[in-house]
């Protein structure tokens, strides 16, 4: 690693030069099976000739212009989100990250409310701009930021309908991940959503649901927002958006944007017209439906997972999965890179996260399997 970067990140033992579908490759040529998907971001894969042409195409028509100017590609990009985003979050405003996505609804909520406390859950990753950090549940992540970050924060935990008694007319919104990755795959159940989602909607408190991991087919369907009866009142969205084109996205309820007023988002990158060509081909893609099947199959098998001795539970759906077994993750992380595999940790000690491309099919996953089975012994 050149000596002029900064060094703030756990790396992997050997630097990725390349990428196709399922597998990346090292400086050495080595092929390693990505089941971690640069933190799940390679949705469709590493290097997918649809988005590729696509941002081509659009790189040698018009590489970038600001929102001053509408481009049509913004549009067709819209168009093709708002055909798999349920018809209650169809108002879009694009930025470039999750955190820049998640920081813009909470100070929408803040601002359209005119209230000042903000309730997230213990578990939470959301970001790292200040806000962002203050509504995570990641000490290592803002300690030191003291009264900058946290003290208008309440943090709930995750399925305790006793902790819902905290949230009064006094919070802005609520904000969080219907499966929480980092925390090792911790899922809501649907009947507490709609708990949250009735007292959000009685006191006044605006629900965000931060999809940056769960959205876009991951797990088996476009969106957890929106369906089954849950519609918070914005979305927020970035990683496999584009396939790792960089890009972040809020979506919000016509409630919410019949208050919104120009100047009160804005973002100089944000829908540039080769990150739209990069979402209007990942949105085609999705929409083909064969993939949110296969999605599903590979749901199954890894749900299967659970019969591989050493393995105590599969958390997670689809591709967006937490593995708990006998061996501290990184051991396991560690065995499996031996033999080619690339997944991650979580904040579990013993849960291994897989958070593939969407595009993986049933023999990986038997790979997979036969790897974990001799990794666990
Ligand atoms: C659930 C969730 N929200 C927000 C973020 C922040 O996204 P970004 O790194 O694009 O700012 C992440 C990043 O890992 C995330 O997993």
């Amino acid at each position: 690693m050149s000596k002029f970067l900064l060094d703030t990140f756990e790396k992997l033992p050997f630097p990725i030069e390349s990428g196709s579908g399922v597998y990346v490759f090292d400086d050495k040529g080595n092929r390693y099976l990505d089941l971690y998907g640069g933190h799940a971001v390679a949705l469709m894969g590493h290097c997918p000739d649809p988005i590729i042409d696509a941002i081509t195409q659009q790189a040698k028509k018009l590489f970038f212009y600001s929102n001053i100017a509408d481009t049509s590609i913004r549009s067709e990009a819209a168009d093709a989100l708002a055909r798999i985003v349920h018809p209650s979050l169809r108002n879009f405003f694009f930025c470039n990250s999750g955190a820049e996505a998640n920081e813009n609804a909470i100070k929408l909520a803040i601002r359209q409310t005119g209230r000042e406390l903000v309730a997230a859950f213990t578990g939470s990753f959301h970001g790292r701009s200040l806000l962002c950090t203050a509504t995570s549940d990641n000490p290592k992540t803002h300690k030191e930021l003291g009264n900058w970050v946290g003290n208008r924060v309440e943090f709930l935990n995750p399925n305790d309908e006793r902790s819902l008694e905290l949230l009064t007319d006094e919070f802005a919104c609520v904000i969080l991940e219907p499966i929480q990755s980092m925390a090792g795959m911790v899922e809501f159940s649907h009947s507490y959503l709609i708990k949250l989602q009735e007292i959000c909607l009685r006191k006044g408190i605006l629900l965000i649901f931060d999809e940056v991991q769960t959205g876009f087919g991951r797990t088996g369907e476009y969106f957890i927002s929106g369906y089954s009866g849950i519609e918070p009142d914005m979305m927020t969205s970035a990683k496999g958006i584009a396939s790792g084109y960089p890009i972040g996205l809020l979506a919000v309820s016509e409630r919410v944007k019949d208050q919104i007023k120009q100047g009160d988002l804005g973002s100089t990158y944000g829908g540039g017209p080769v990150a739209m060509a990069a979402v209007k081909a990942t949105c085609e893609l999705l929409e083909s439906g064969a993939i949110l099947m296969q999605v599903k199959q590979i749901d199954q098998l890894m749900q299967e997972l659970k019969s591989v001795p050493g393995v105590e539970a599969v958390f997670g759906k689809g591709c967006l999965i937490g593995l708990k077994t006998i061996l501290p993750a990184v051991e396991l992380k560690n065995r499996l890179l031996k033999e080619m595999i690339i997944t991650g940790t979580s904040k579990q000690p013993n849960v291994l996260r897989l958070l593939p491309p969407i595009v993986l099919e049933e023999q990986h996953m038997i790979h997979f399997r036969a790897k974990l089975t001799e990794c666990l012994k």
